[in-house]
Parts: C-alpha cells; sequence; structure tokens
C-alpha cells in the first residue's frame, strides 16, 4: 500500500510524476471540490507537499490526524505554520542550498536591469522610438554600494557576486554573522542610508513583515535602488508606490509582490521599475535539483531513514 500524499501547490513536472510514481497523491490545489477532496481522504493523508508560497496553516494541519511530515518544495516555508506543525511532531523540509545561484543570479540581473536601463530600452526598441533618439542616460553600478538585507546561505553569494562587480558590501540581518568580512548594521535604515542598492534576501513572515517602511526607502534615497527577491511581504508596497511616484526612491527591481500574482498597477507603468513574475529559482536546473530533494525527503522519511534537509 502506498503512503497517501496530498499536494498543496504545484512542483516541477518531472518531480510530480515521481511523487505520484512513489506516492497515493491527491492534487488539493487543482481539485474541483476542494472540501470534498479532504472530507474523503483527510484520514489517510501523511504526508503534505507544498511549496515556497503556499499556505499551510493550523486549520489543515489539524484536520489531518496522521500527518507527520510537510516537504516544502522551496526554501521559504514562511506559508508553513511551523510552530504547529512541531507541537504535533509533524517534520518539516524544505530545499536550501540548491537555489543558491539562481535567486542570486538573479538579483543580479534585477540589479543591473534597473540601474542600466535594461528593460525600459527593451521597451524603447520595440516601440520603435530609437529611430527619433536615444535613451536617457542611465546608472552605473561596478563599485557602487551594495547593502544586502539578510546574509543566509543566498545572501552570501550575492555578495560574492558582487564582489566581481567591485562593489563595496555591507549588510544587515538579526544579528552580526561571525564569518562575513562584510560592515554589519544593526538598523535596516542606517544600512539603507549608506547604500546605493539595497538588496532584500531575507525570509518572509511574520517576524519580518514590512521591515522595509517607508523610512527605509527615504532613507535609500532618490538615486537609491531597491531590488526584491525575497518576500513581497517585508515591503510596505504601498509606501514603496508613494516613495517611487514622488521620486523620493529611485527605482525597483521586483521579482515578489505582496499578493502574487497581483501586482500594484501603478508600477505598470513606471519606467524606474523592474518588475517579473516571481522568477527566483525558475531555471529547469534548479527545479529539477529543488524537485528531487522535495521527494527525497518524503521517501527518506517514509522508508524509515531521516529527512534530509528539515528546517531549523
Ligand atoms: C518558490 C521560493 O518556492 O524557494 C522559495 O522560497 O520562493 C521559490 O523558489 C517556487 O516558486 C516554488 O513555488
Amino acid at each position: 500500500m502506498k503512503v497517501d500524499i496530498l499536494s498543496v501547490a504545484g512542483m516541477y513536472g518531472p518531480s510530480f510524476e515521481r511523487l505520484e510514481r512513489e506516492f497515493t497523491v491527491h492534487n488539493l490545489w487543482q481539485a474541483p471540490d476542494k472540501e470534498r477532496l479532504l472530507a474523503e481522504v483527510a484520514p489517510r493523508v501523511r504526508g503534505i507537499q507544498a511549496s515556497g508560497s503556499s499556505s499551510v496553516g493550523a486549520a489543515l494541519i489539524d484536520r489531518l490526524p496522521k500527518l507527520e511530515i510537510i516537504a516544502c518544495f522551496g526554501v521559504g516555508y514562511d506559508g508553513i505554520d511551523v510552530a504547529v506543525a512541531k507541537r504535533r511532531n509533524v517534520i518539516v523540509t524544505n530545499t536550501p542550498t540548491v537555489l543558491n545561484d539562481c535567486v542570486a543570479d538573479l538579483a543580479m540581473g534585477l540589479l543591473i536591469a534597473a540601474s542600466r536601463g535594461i528593460a525600459t530600452g527593451d521597451r524603447f526598441v520595440r516601440a520603435g522610438k530609437w529611430l527619433s533618439g536615444n535613451l536617457p542616460l542611465q546608472t552605473k553600478v561596478s563599485g557602487k554600494r551594495l547593502g544586502i538585507v539578510g546574509m543566509g546561505r543566498i545572501g552570501r553569494v550575492i555578495a560574492k557576486r558582487a564582489a566581481g562587480f567591485d562593489m563595496p558590501i555591507a549588510y544587515h540581518a538579526r544579528r552580526k554573522v561571525a564569518d562575513v568580512p562584510f560592515t554589519y548594521y544593526e538598523k535596516l535604515v542606517d544600512l539603507a542610508r549608506n547604500s546605493d542598492f539595497l538588496v532584500l534576501i531575507l525570509p518572509g513572515g511574520k517576524e519580518t513583515f514590512h521591515v522595509v517602511n517607508e523610512d527605509v526607502l527615504r532613507a535609500l534615497g532618490p538615486k537609491g535602488m531597491l531590488v526584491n527577491v525575497a518576500r513581497g511581504s517585508v515591503v510596505d508596497e504601498a509606501a514603496l508606490v508613494k516613495c517611487l511616484q514622488e521620486g523620493a526612491l529611485g527605482g525597483a527591481a521586483l521579482d515578489v509582490f505582496e499578493n502574487e500574482p497581483q501586482t500594484p498597477e501603478a508600477l505598470w507603468r513606471m519606467d524606474n521599475a523592474v518588475l517579473i513574475p516571481h522568477l527566483g529559482s525558475a531555471t529547469h536546473e534548479t527545479r529539477a535539483a529543488m524537485g528531487k530533494l522535495a521527494v527525497d525527503n518524503l521517501v527518506a522519511h517514509f522508508s524509515g531513514q531521516p529527512v534530509l534537509t528539515p528546517v531549523p
């Protein structure tokens, strides 16, 4: 008899196929009648497959009496109520490390895109505007001060990439990190004041909700640029729109938003905003590695082995 797994979010196709070979998978997120499916399978479900942006709260966890493990296809697990899972002795796993390169690559790409007008220039050419003039001058990247918010695994890889652009690096995190050589700012607003670019790569969730508020954006200033590859929830999006509109902030390059897939329409019209649809880990290579790790965790657990990547 195969173990029953509840899938609450999409994942990399080939990994989902493997999941279906190894387990009996109940696809909740695509079920036409979710309530009916849950009522039928809840007593048997022993594992959940979730994603970085899915919500697995107390209500769902409490409905599954045999639940043993929640495997998240993503490094961020802010949508999963880990405290409730812990109380129920439910293991939570995520997919750290395998996406570091891609998220860091994209952070640099966004930073350069915002600063050098890559997206604006692309629109300019397509609209035939080059025929009647040049794009206004943009802003140099190399040698500029980079502030990184969050100095975990991905933050370190971003710093490594930025070193190649001769950028002096400083950071803010909950506490000073022992083994990195960069300047530490205890207050985020101070880091913002002393940065040309502020890259966000901190976890989402209640503790970091709107930490990038209007004060921080104003401290980054009219020439400063914000790059968010973390979670939309960490930025006060209304304040961000306002600061961009007023020219209090120079620009923003955003991979994540507060209410995905909704994005503020006011940003669509701004050339100093680069907007992409949560692509941090979205490459064939990285999604395959994430999918493998997410399924490996489930397979390990249900063969009596320790999971590979439990969340702390
Ligand atoms: C998503 C992410 O998980 O890893 C994360 O935390 O935000 C992404 O990699 C991915 O989009 C899968 O939904």
